[in-house]
């Protein structure tokens, strides 16, 4: 019997540009495996709760053959039960949940993107929304990277 889908949550600072991106590069990933997921995005603040995602981003990921339909929502501690792993784009991101989490098994959930790139040496996923266009671009090519080897860790 196939195995019940992988639960995991992806967090980023503002929910409307990284996590909501990886959310929809991972998915369509997965989904061309048929590698069975269920995937969400939160963000550490709560500054854009219920917008979508920002259009320079949607922009970007649509150019790739990404559609993004995420909702901007804040991260709860319930994510901790709800999610298998959460996988953060930065160090700020992971020190913010570390903080928030009450047991070593709630920490041992919390992954970086950047540990799963294969292609590029980049330690994080840098915050595009202060830049240029080419910055979501560049966005795009580390999700589809980190996304491969997340992919693979699951397989192994
Ligand atoms: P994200 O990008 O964390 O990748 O969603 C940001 C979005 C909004 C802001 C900062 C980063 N902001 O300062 O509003």
């Amino acid at each position: 019997m196939a195995h019940p889908p992988i639960r995991i949550l992806f967090v980023c600072l503002g929910n409307i540009c990284r996590s909501p991106a990886a959310e929809a590069v991972f998915q369509k990933i997965a989904s061309d495996y048929n590698f069975p997921v269920h995937l969400d995005s939160a963000g550490i603040s709560n500054w854009h709760a219920g917008e979508q995602a920002d259009p320079r981003m949607r922009k970007a990921a649509k150019k790739r053959g990404y559609e993004i339909h995420s909702i901007a929502r804040p991260f709860q501690p319930a994510d901790f039960d709800r999610f298998d792993q959460i996988i953060v784009m930065d160090d700020a991101n992971y020190d913010h949940l570390k903080a928030l989490a009450t047991t070593d098994e709630e920490i041992d959930k919390i992954y970086r993107m950047s540990d799963f790139l294969s292609e590029h040496s980049d330690d994080h996923i840098p915050d595009p929304y202060y830049g240029g266009e080419q910055g979501f671009d560049f966005v795009i090519d580390l999700l589809e990277d980190a996304s491969k080897g997340l992919l693979q860790s699951l397989l192994t």
